[in-house]
């Protein structure tokens, strides 16, 4: 079994040049079905999601050749619907955008239900709205989701009954490939939903409303290729700003906007964390006391969920009394177990976690989801003495290069095969 040893306490100093988006990257990966063309994807990370989702194009007929570390080439005209290794759908979320990629091309799809992080329940229920909506018929048997449509899809009002990424994505992928007009209400509209509204936008689609909770598609052009470059990852980037603020020393993160961090910046500013932002560099100053805060998640531009754990920890070091509510995921506070291995005070109460700030120390923890895992690994940063961090397929997920970065900020930290 793979660890990371990691040995805490030092401050991080240098530049970090943040990743493609692995959000963005995994939902424009499945979205190439729709063009039956070739599609230049640029700023692909290097992470499993997207390994993951590259081995189910290519079970499907795609050709996807790399054509530089970063950047790959996905041909879809020979893909069929191919049945899918189960195993490899259930190793992610994303795997469900298949749903809504393979109901555009080929009016069908059956899929195992998908992967992903644990936090509870994670219903499709919207997804299903909005494909029963454009006139698909859906099933869900014996732990499979089966969709299809005899006839064309019909474009159609979407109103959506909560904030979802994922239906937004799925209903994204089939209007575009319905009849007429189809308006969605309540989209999400978090950058990799833009990213996605962009890359369709790139192939040739009609949208309208990109970047806002209404959008407009008037579906039914055939799609073609294009070079798309996906946006940096603004989680990659928050994590490793948090971990700055944990360790202390002066860090910058480069990014190709930095405006999307708006939520995160103004809570680390009033933790007393000294932040100069440009349009695409972050340079965080962290020697001085932090103050106590209270932050809310919620759907973009609030506070992102993905970044909630990690800023947990910096609560968790921060002396005083901070407040965190989860607002988007029922089930995402597992990792204070492990946290309070390391010494962490904190209580939970329905959707908010209260921290008392103490200093943390060393201990063997594992990341329980990609979040946790990243949050754990600040904690061991930030800690007195060592940490062995274990169930590291979790985070590599989602990171790209974490170790290489990490250590080129200075930190000390080893994988070890035990
Ligand atoms: N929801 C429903 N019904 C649905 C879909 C969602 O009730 O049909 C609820 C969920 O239970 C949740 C809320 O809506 O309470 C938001 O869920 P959403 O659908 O937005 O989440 P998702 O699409 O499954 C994506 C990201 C997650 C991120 C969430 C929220 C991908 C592949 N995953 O998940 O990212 O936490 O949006 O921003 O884009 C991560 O990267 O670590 C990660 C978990």
């Amino acid at each position: 079994m793979e660890r990371l040893l990691i040995k805490g306490g030092r401050p991080l100093y240098g530049t970090v040049a943040t990743s493609g988006m692995k959000n963005s990257a995994v939902a424009i990966l499945f979205a190439t079905i729709l063009t039956e063309d070739r599609c230049i994807i640029e700023n692909v990370p290097s992470i499993m999601d997207v390994t993951v989702a590259i081995k189910l194009l290519e079970e499907m007929g795609a050709r996807v050749s790399k054509l530089d570390e970063t950047t790959v080439e996905v041909d879809t005209r020979e893909v069929c619907q191919a049945p899918k290794s189960d195993c490899l759908v259930r190793k992610m979320r994303a795997s469900y955008y298949l749903l809504g990629a393979e109901l555009g091309r080929f009016g069908a799809c059956e899929i195992s239900y998908p992967g992903g992080c644990d936090f509870g329940q994670r219903p499709i229920d919207q997804h299903l709205k909005a494909f029963c909506a454009l006139g698909a018929e859906c099933n869900q048997e014996e732990g499979y989701i089966k969709i299809k449509s005899e006839k064309a899809l019909q474009g159609a009002k979407i109103d959506f009954d909560v904030v979802s990424v994922g239906a937004t994505v799925n209903a994204l992928l089939a209007a575009v490939t319905a009849q007429g007009t189809t308006v969605l209400s309540h989209a999400a509209k978090e950058p990799h939903v833009q990213d996605l509204e962009r890359f369709l936008l790139a192939c040739g689609a009609k949208m309208d409303g990109i970047g806002t909770d209404t959008v407009t598609i008037v579906g039914g052009e055939k799609l073609h290729g294009c070079r798309f470059r996906i946006s940096d990852d603004m989680i990659e980037a928050g994590t490793y700003l948090i971990a700055a603020a944990a360790c202390g020393g002066d860090v910058c993160v480069t990014m190709d906007s930095t405006s999307v961090l708006a939520a995160l910046i103004e809570v680390l500013r009033a933790m007393g964390v000294s932040l100069d932002q440009t349009e695409s560099t972050l340079r965080l100053r962290q020697s001085g006391i932090l103050r106590p805060i209270s932050v809310v998640t919620g759907p973009y531009p609030a506070f992102p969920t993905d970044l909630q754990p990690q800023i947990g920890v910096l609560m968790a070091i921060t002396m005083g009394e901070s407040r965190l509510y989860e607002r988007v995921w029922a089930s995402r506070f597992q990792y204070l177990t492990e946290l309070r291995k390391m010494g962490a005070q904190v209580k939970v109460e329905g959707d908010c976690a209260t921290f008392y700030g103490v200093p943390l120390y060393g201990a063997e923890v594992s990341a329980q989801d990609l979040r946790a895992g990243a949050a754990m690994l600040i904690a061991g940063l930030c800690a007195q003495g060592k940490t062995i961090l274990s169930d590291l397929h979790h985070i590599e997920r989602g990171y790209a290069n974490l170790l290489e970065k990490f250590s080129s900020l200075g930190a000390e930290i080893e994988k070890r095969e035990e």
